[in-house]
């Protein structure tokens, strides 16, 4: 990855060097409309490149807005992919060129159950990821996340080979986010890293048949540490500052530079718990209409959808590994409880929330008691996520978790 203000200029450079001669450009309305899309754009083709602009990705996609990018990477015979925006771009680039290089239905490719969990035979054609947000760190991850609304369920496409070729991070281009969209992706950073090293130790899971079954997610682990501790810091550091001034660069900067650093980790260690409940949350009922967000349709931001189960989920599973549960709230808060305990972190996450403005519990985002079983179902269907929780993670323990988690405060 390449990082720093103004980096998103060699983009040209960086796809001749990948040998890229058509390249099709994934952005999505709202991110065009800041006009860095189109910057990118002339700098690519100052290097002789043809660019075909696709302005269609969806904020949250779902199969057929997957298709729909494939088709187009079809008809225009795309030679490479560059994505400019937060993590629908990137996903749907990711999936665009998965699907034009080895032809088959999107739901193939889907994980399993849901879908049939295909492997692609080969390595995919040139992927330049350029993050607008900083928060998914898909540019560093092998996932794409997608909504089934028909099965009211969100789950993913997963292999190695979706992880893009190069990122480029430039600080320069969060501008223009509202301090809601920095709280909610800087509150998916803090989890991303959390989860991931909190995740069930790698050496602590059964080993693989062939290292073909090895999952993406694979637990916490000594090198996806380094990189979700340092995540840590930055977010418990910086994070404040982006969301109360947009115009703090140096604290915008580095939320960027934790939401990459988290995607190393967590690409390779894992998220678990928030997560799995995460989809439900925001695939059960599509009615809540985000402050700071285009209200052209109702959705429940990733980030917020996240953070929201995140105490009651550190809460469980404190006992499975006290220290390290500790570590995280000291590295979030450097100066957190003395006498540490299973509520540290949780209060250092819920102070966090505060102070960014997070909603304060799943039922300000639109649900009532009435819809645990349904959240609940959703958040079981979750096992390749729930398989990297510390600790094993029942039906019972989510439905305490997400009951918890209706109103944090
Ligand atoms: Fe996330």
């Amino acid at each position: 990855m390449k990082f720093g203000r103004g980096a998103s200029a060699d983009a040209g450079w960086e796809l001749k060097r990948l040998g890229v001669r058509r390249v099709m450009l994934v952005t999505d309305p709202g991110v065009a409309a800041t006009g860095y899309p189109e910057r990118i754009q002339k700098a690519i083709e100052a290097e002789g490149i043809d660019v075909v602009l696709y302005d269609r990705s969806r904020v949250e996609p779902t199969i057929d807005s997957f298709q729909d990018a494939v088709d187009f990477a079809l008809e225009h015979e795309a030679e490479g992919f560059v994505s400019v925006g937060g993590g629908s771009s990137i996903d749907t680039a990711k999936v665009a060129n998965l699907v034009c290089t080895h032809p088959a239905p999107v739901m193939d490719y889907v994980n399993p159950p849901v879908g049939a969990g295909r492997k692609p035979p080969s390595p995919l054609k040139p992927h330049l990821a350029i993050p607008t947000t900083s928060g998914t760190g898909s540019e560093a991850t092998t996932v794409a996340v997608l909504d089934i609304p028909e099965l009211k369920v969100k789950t993913g496409i997963s292999h190695r080979y979706l992880r893009p070729t190069q990122a480029i991070v430039d600080p320069d281009l969060t501008r223009t986010l509202s301090p809601e969209v920095t709280s909610s992706t800087g509150l998916d950073v803090v989890c991303h890293a959390a989860e991931s090293f909190l995740s069930k130790p790698f050496d602590a899971r059964e080993r693989p048949e062939s290292p073909d079954d090895r999952p993406p997610y694979q637990g916490s682990n000594p090198v996806a540490d380094v990189w979700s501790a340092k995540a840590l810091e930055l977010g418990g550091r910086y994070l404040r500052r982006a969301v109360a001034d947009g115009g703090d660069v140096e604290g915008r900067g580095f939320m960027m530079l934790a939401a990459t650093m988290a995607g190393v980790g967590f690409g390779s260690a894992g998220v678990h718990i928030p997560h799995a409940c995460a989809y439900p949350i925001a695939s059960t009922r599509h009615e809540y209409q985000p402050p700071g967000y285009p209200e052209d349709h109702p959705f429940v931001p990733h980030g917020h959808s996240v953070i929201v189960t995140a105490p009651a989920a550190f809460r469980f599973t404190y006992d499975a590994a006290p220290e390290r549960h500790i570590h995280v709230a000291r590295l979030l808060a450097p100066d957190s409880s003395a006498d540490p305990g299973p509520e540290t972190l949780p209060e250092v996450i819920r102070q966090l929330m505060k102070d960014v403005g997070a909603p304060r519990g799943v039922a300000e985002l639109g649900y009532s008691e009435d819809d645990i079983p349904d959240l609940l179902a959703g958040a079981l269907k979750q096992q390749r996520l729930l398989a990297v929780a510390p600790k094993a993670v029942g039906e019972d323990d989510l439905r305490l978790i997400i009951t918890a988690s209706m109103t944090n405060w």
